[in-house]
């Protein structure tokens, strides 16, 4: 079956050599990840091991920041349930870049979208709202240089900019970039216009980090951007952190037993990793220390090259071991299931002391925001 990425879901086998050519954007080069090096000293693991992997204009932005002129940085996230650590992903990596350049940051919540792309309550939007806010600000952003807000809450500042962009938004763009047919409700139909709002925020260029899936409504900004006076924004996107089940598509909120969630607990995260992740191992041990497992195929080296060990000597060593037949499938899922409860118990205790109102209302910039009217 031919893979397919949207941003409400992702089917097949995904080809990122292949998504590259079909969505129009440009593979991550070494000169690239050099010239970022220059200004951050070292390099993130997901960039140093391609998982971050495509762009938009990344060139630009780097050019924008050595001419003195800045940049920005906007990500979001869609409210429709409790989040999995898939969802982490690019706001781990956008910490990052705030740490290394010291700018600031956008993060759009957005209950609306979810409200019209899903079979659910508004209610329970504007709670997941409230706890997914939790656990994005739990991240650990500089609360004076971030601003997280949600779209119903925030409408009234950016409608001015909202109507201008939504005027240059045609009914044909939005059907074919995103498929829209005559049964799409109208709401989920102007929505894409709100996506493109942060990216106005300030004048600078913005830098938005996200999976490759959100990458359709960056087309539509570059495409009405210029023709209301700003900047086409730039884009640097990731792979798919994997479902448990398999190395191939997404992780995602539709199959509960196959992600982990920030709120599964020790024994959760344990029982799930050994009965659900996927491994390269052999089905009996004498056949696995003799042949070697596969770590190209395996979950649980596969996670931990993406997000849990950031040591590449360690990691080398677990791969030629796993190779080598040495290290048992059962052991390597042990080493992640300790890796991810450590991570996770972490998690919780920054969200637990977490002072959310900073960032949605008393930080820095966001008093600024709500101070602003985007016209
Ligand atoms: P949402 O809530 O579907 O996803 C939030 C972010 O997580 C990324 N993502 C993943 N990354 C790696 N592995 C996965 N398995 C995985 N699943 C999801 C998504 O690419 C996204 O970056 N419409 C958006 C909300 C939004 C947004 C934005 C996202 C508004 N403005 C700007 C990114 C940037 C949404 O519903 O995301």
């Amino acid at each position: 079956m031919e893979f397919e990425v949207t941003p409400w879901e992702v089917k097949g086998e995904v080809d990122y050599e292949k998504l590259i050519r079909r969505f129009g954007t440009k593979k991550i080069t070494e000169d690239l990840r050099q010239k970022i090096k220059k200004h951050t000293k070292e390099l993130d693991t997901m960039l140093r091991r391609d998982y971050f992997f495509s762009h938009r204009d990344l060139d630009l932005v780097l050019n924008d920041w050595e001419k003195g002129e800045g940049f920005f940085l906007y990500t979001g996230r869609g409210p429709s349930g409790p989040m999995h650590i898939g969802h982490l992903v690019p706001l781990i990596f956008t910490k990052w870049l705030q740490e290394k350049f010291g700018v600031n940051l956008y993060i759009e919540i957005t209950d609306d979208e979810k409200y019209w792309v899903k079979d659910c309550e508004w209610k329970d939007v504007q709670k997941y709202s409230d706890e997914n806010i939790k656990d994005i600000a739990a991240v650990g952003f500089d609360p004076e240089k971030t601003f997280i807000f949600k779209d119903s809450e925030y409408i009234r500042n950016v409608y001015p900019i909202l109507v201008r962009a939504a005027k240059k938004i045609t009914n044909s763009t939005a059907k074919a970039v995103f498929g829209f047919s005559g049964d799409t409700n109208i709401g989920l139909n102007f929505y894409p216009a709100y996506q493109t709002v942060p990216t106005f925020f300030e004048k600078k260029r913005c830098l938005i980090p996200c999976a490759i899936d959100q990458d359709p409504y960056w087309r539509v900004q570059r495409d009405i951007a210029e023709k209301i006076g700003y900047k086409k924004t730039a884009a640097i996107h990731s792979k798919f952190l994997p479902p448990l089940t398999g190395i191939d598509g997404k992780m995602s909120a539709s199959d509960a037993d196959t992600a982990i969630w920030l709120e599964d607990d020790e024994k959760a995260v344990k029982k799930k990793i050994n009965k659900y992740a996927f491994s390269g191992g052999k089905t009996t041990i004498e056949e696995h220390r003799r042949l070697g497992g596969d770590p190209n195929v395996d979950v649980s080296f596969q996670w931990l090259k993406i997000l849990f060990e950031n040591d590449d000597n360690k990691l080398k060593k677990i791969e030629t071991e796993y190779l080598s037949g040495k290290l048992l499938s059962g052991e390597l899922k042990q080493i992640l299931i300790e890796k991810i409860n450590l991570f996770l118990t972490e998690h919780r205790k920054r969200r637990e002391k977490i002072d959310v109102e900073k960032f949605t209302k008393t930080g820095a910039l966001a008093k600024k925001m709500w101070g602003s009217f985007f016209i």
